[in-house]
């Protein structure tokens, strides 16, 4: 530049600068610089907040010339000098916020954003309402609770409100916040809000029918209310609301309703999520006419039909996940074109997809589930060129063969999930640097030594290999050091648990699950395993002949049932974080200590079927949570400790077959959940009902109190207590016995079983499903009549009286029990005549009344046919068939009675062979409990991976 030039330049400057200076006179009012400062005042930085980024307050300062409209995050109308913008979104701030801290005081101000600051849990304070002329007000994600105020209604120029409290990125970080904002009236709180463009009022709880107002909102773009407890029909005219771009409602699993074909006018939708509704229906071929679609979420609803051509209109999709509907069909080249796809998941419908890996050319896929989609045939190189996969998810198909190299060298990939193929070869793993989880259970994969060594897998926190046939521990596990979860159950591995496994990642493993295999013992003998922040140990089904290891601290689930533990069990009381403990199925021999009644979380104790003896322990506080008890099969004596009836949540009490000597526990009735009481085969003595007992046993489903010595006679008014049975529960109202109070996840995970009685064989049952209704009170010294109201027990599925010295004879009452499937009578002293009546039971399959003094004829007709001469011998006065005695003149003709003949052998609803039903409530509420019930930690990434893990498995049960 020549200098001439260069100064004319500078004197352009000088002159500009000097013109400006002149005309900026301090922009900002002084009340409102006033107000910013008292704002700022009522915080603290801090820095070190997942959601910080930088304290934009630190420059503000009142010195100087003061100008708050030069200070961070403000803007000013440059004509008035008013305040019109505060953006503190990311700013450190932590404290409450409050009504009186000068923000409600900057009048003129048309945009705020407060978003990601931590204002502790405050209640959002009224106050909005006077900024009248606000067009975009966004609080999300700053910890803010309560009752949303009502007066941010009133301001009716809003063009964009967020008030959803969390942030997108904190579910991905696995940083789950409690939502605790309620909005109790969204028809009235938005009924003004006419002009909004933007709303996002996600996991704010309504507990309302779904806003129908909203439809007229024409403006609208984008639409966001995921997780607000909505309930009811979805409203279709949503689906026309023409400016829509986004629209997400994800997450409201009471929601119901099908998606109309007008959704085909949405010509702008980008952003389509329900995932996780009660949507069903197919969907519209209209929505082909979605040509700008990019994002689309439809899981976890109940869509079904074929799965159609429109698909493969939507050119512009890059996320696409359809997982857990009823879709089916042949997907085959629908997809092929979608070359834009990033995200896609099909996984657990019924879609076929058979051997054509039409996803070759997807190239720019990071996220590819197909669980559950009968693939099958060999991976050959299908997976070559799609080498940005970081997810891949192959579960459940029926891939078969070698697994190709190819496939070891998909660098990015940080989920491998191929669980449940015929797969073999040998794992090449040292290539896949950012895996973090991989699961290749229920396969027949063998690793190589040379490459294990090899292999050191950074950053490998989930490793899941059950039934993968393995004989021995890999040798890699020595060498990770990130390991959070290790799962190797249903394997053959013998031996000892080597202490080098626990080399690499003594500080990280939270879950480890060694059952079902064949290991005998600790190595060196070190029975205590150093894993300071295991939560959960499972190694039940083993061979281990040691002492009882001692549970490591944080402990909540330890199970090592179906062992041979010897000696003492006084190490159990280290365990303080205990929610569930199982030890049943040992050789334990020593008493029960104490500690056992005072774990603070105690739900679960079982120590069935081990040799404990002594007293048990009277030492359950005021504050006991124990759920079940279960202390089958020990040699316990004593009474039942009285402090039991502080145990106000417990539900299952199994004291069978021990030596306790009390009378009938009737202070148990003061615990209303009590569901299953089974005292049998012990010393229990006595009369049940005294002239003045009380009882309310209104909950009872099973009460076994067979092979003791109760005497007098039949409890009436105990049995009238027993309010549930009186009540038939359909079977979609099923639960069963684990369904418990203290949700956790390790309570939601454990399945509990029981042995019963179930017509004259002891059954085991892997869940007992609560309408299995049952009265046991056989074996004992009973007398006098059987009391007629036992025909209210209308839910009763089993009734057993026999072996009493019961009198007078068989109430025709008893056949209101429809839904009876085993009555036993016999060996008492039961006179009279077989009640015609009891021939109305169809589901009846075991009936006995043998040694009694029963006389007349054997109803004729139904289940009665089914029955053998067992069921009616030792009676002398009976006749008819199956007995060979005739009974004379009014015998072999009487009537069939009512019931037709084609009932017989109707399939009952709770019949012998039990069939394992999944609990009723969907996948996502599962996993919705599951997240709401999440240790609020970092490590809890883990605990996603893991609910969508066990939401694959429930599915598949
Ligand atoms: C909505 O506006 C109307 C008219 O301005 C007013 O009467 C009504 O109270 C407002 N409703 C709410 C909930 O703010
Ligand atoms: C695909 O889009 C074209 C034009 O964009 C339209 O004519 C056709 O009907 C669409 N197909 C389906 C199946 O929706
Ligand atoms: C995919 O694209 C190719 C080439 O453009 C075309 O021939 C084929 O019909 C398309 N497939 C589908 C299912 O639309
Ligand atoms: C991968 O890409 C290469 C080069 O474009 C091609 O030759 C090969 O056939 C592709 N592999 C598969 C399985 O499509």
């Amino acid at each position: 530049m020549a200098p001439s030039l260069f100064f004319m330049f500078c004197t352009w400057v000088v002159l500009l600068v000097t013109i400006h200076t002149s005309i900026a006179k301090p922009l900002c009012h002084a009340d409102e610089s006033s107000a910013l400062m008292e704002f700022r005042r009522s915080f603290r930085i801090n820095r070190i907040d997942f959601m910080c980024i930088y304290p934009k307050v630190e420059s503000w300062s009142l010195d100087e010339h003061g100008d708050c409209c030069s200070w961070d995050g403000i803007e000013c109308n440059k004509a008035t000098g008013h305040v019109t913008g505060l953006d503190l979104s990311h700013s450190c701030l932590l404290g409450t916020l409050s009504s009186d801290t000068g923000l409600f005081r900057l009048l003129h101000l048309e945009s705020l954003n407060l978003a990601c600051n931590d204002f502790n849990s405050s209640s959002i304070p009224y106050g909005f309402g006077n900024l009248s002329k606000l067009q975009y007000l966004n609080l999300s994600c700053s910890n803010l609770s309560g009752k949303v105020p009502s007066d941010i209604s009133l301001l009716s120029r809003l063009v964009s409100l967020d008030l959803n409290p969390f942030c997108d990125f904190e579910m991905t970080r696995g940083v789950y916040r409690w939502s605790i904002l309620k909005m109790p009236n969204i028809d009235n709180f938005i009924q003004n809000l006419t002009m909004l463009r933007v709303l996002d009022l996600s996991f704010i709880n309504m507990s309302s029918p779904f806003p129908h107002v909203l439809a007229n909102f024409s403006s609208l773009k984008s639409l966001k209310l995921e997780s607000c407890e909505f309930h009811g029909e979805f409203p279709v005219s949503i689906f026309q609301l023409p400016n829509l771009e986004a629209l997400n409602i994800g997450s409201n699993y009471q929601l119901s309703g099908e998606v109309p074909i007008s959704i085909g006018n949405l010509v702008f939708l980008n952003e389509l999520s329900i995932r996780d509704c009660n949507i069903s229906g197919s969907l519209p071929t209209s929505m082909g006419n979605l040509s700008q679609l990019a994002h689309l979420d439809l899981s976890f609803n109940k869509f079904h039909g074929q799965v159609r051509t429109f698909f493969a209109n939507l050119t512009h999709l890059s996320y696409l996940d359809l997982s857990y509907n009823n879709f089916h069909g042949q997907v085959h080249t629908l997809f092929a074109n979608l070359t834009h796809l990033s995200y896609l998941d099909l996984g657990d419908n019924n879609f076929s997809i058979g051997t054509g890996h039409w996803f070759v050319n997807l190239v720019k896929l990071t996220h590819l589930n197909l669980a559950d989609c009968h693939l099958s045939g060999p991976i050959t190189n299908s997976f070559e060129n799609l080498t940005r996969l970081v997810w891949l998810q192959l579960s459940s198909n029926n891939l078969q063969g070698e697994i190709p190299n190819s496939l070891w060298e998909l660098k990015d990939l940080e989920v491998l999930d191929l669980y449940g193929n015929n797969l073999s070869g040998t794992m090449d793993l040292h290539k896949l640097k950012e895996l973090r989880t991989l699961d290749l259970s229920f396969n027949n994969i063998s690793f190589v030594s040379k490459a294990e060594i090899n292999a050191t897998l950074p950053k490998l926190s989930n490793l899941y290999l059950d039934s993968c046939n393995l004989h021995e521990f890999p040798k890699l596990l020595g060498y990770l050091s990130t390991l959070e979860m290790i799962s190797l159950p249903y394997n053959k591995i013998e031996g000892s648990i080597p202490m080098w496994m626990w080399n690499g990642s003594r500080e990280s493993l939270i879950y480890v699950d060694l059952s079902h295999n064949f290991l005998t013992s600790f190595g060196n003998n070190q029975i205590n395993l150093p894993l300071p922040k295991l939560a959960y140990l499972d190694i039940s089904s083993n061979q281990l002949k040691t002492e009882l290891p001692s549970p490591p601290p944080l402990v909540a689930f330890y199970n090592i049932s179906h062992n041979f533990l010897f000696g003492e069990i006084q190490s159990i009381c280290s365990g303080r974080s205990l929610v569930i403990l199982d030890l049943s199925n040992n050789n334990l021999n020593s008493t029960i200590p104490p500690c056992v009644g005072k774990f603070d979380s105690l739900s679960i104790l079982n120590l069935g079927k081990n040799k404990l003896e002594g007293m048990i322990p009277h030492a359950y506080p005021k504050c006991c949570l124990l759920e079940i008890i279960d202390l089958t099969k020990n040699r316990l004596q004593g009474p039942i400790p009285r402090s039991l009836a502080n145990c106000k949540m417990l539900k299952y009490l199994n004291l069978a077959h021990n030596q306790i000597l009390d009378g009938f526990p009737l202070w148990l009735s003061k615990l209303t959940e009590l569901k299953v009481i089974i005292l049998k085969s012990n010393k229990f003595h006595g009369p049940i009902e005294a002239y003045r007992s009380q009882f309310n046993f209104s909950n009872m489903h099973i009460m076994d109190l067979s092979y003791n010595s109760f005497s007098g006679e039949l409890p009436s008014k105990l049995l009238q207590s027993f309010h549930a049975m009186k009540v038939i529960v359909s079977q979609d109202e099923l639960e069963y016995m684990n369904t418990l109070e203290n949700v956790t996840i390790y309570t939601l995970l454990f399945e509990y079983g029981m042995t019963l009685m179930n017509k004259g064989v002891e059954t085991e049952y892997a869940k007992v499903p609560l309408a299995l209704m049952q009265i046991d009170f056989s074996n004992n010294l009973f007398e006098g009549h059987i009391p007629a109201l036992i025909g209210d027990l209308k839910s009763l599925i089993l009734l057993n009286l026999s072996n009493n010295v019961l009198t007078g004879s068989i109430p025709p009452s008893l056949a209101n029990l429809t839904l009876l499937e085993s009555l036993d009578l016999s060996q008492n002293k039961l006179s009279g005549e077989i009640p015609q009546k009891l021939a109305q039971l169809t589901f009846l399959s075991s009936f006995n009344v043998s040694d009694n003094q029963l006389l007349g004829p054997i109803p004729q007709g139904s289940q009665f046919n089914t029955f053998a001469i067992n069921s009616f011998a030792m009676n002398e006065g009976l006749c008819g068939s199956p007995l060979p005695k005739k009974c004379g003149t009014f015998g072999d003709d009487l009537p069939l009675p009512p019931s037709s003949q084609e009932e017989i052998g109707k399939e009952s609803p709770f019949n012998l062979d039990w069939k394992i039903v999944l609990i009723g409530a969907g996948i996502g509420f599962l996993i919705g409990v599951i997240l709401e019930n999440l240790i609020i930690d970092e490590k809890s990434s883990w605990f996603l991976h893991w609910s969508k893990r066990m939401a694959k498995i429930w599915k598949r049960s």
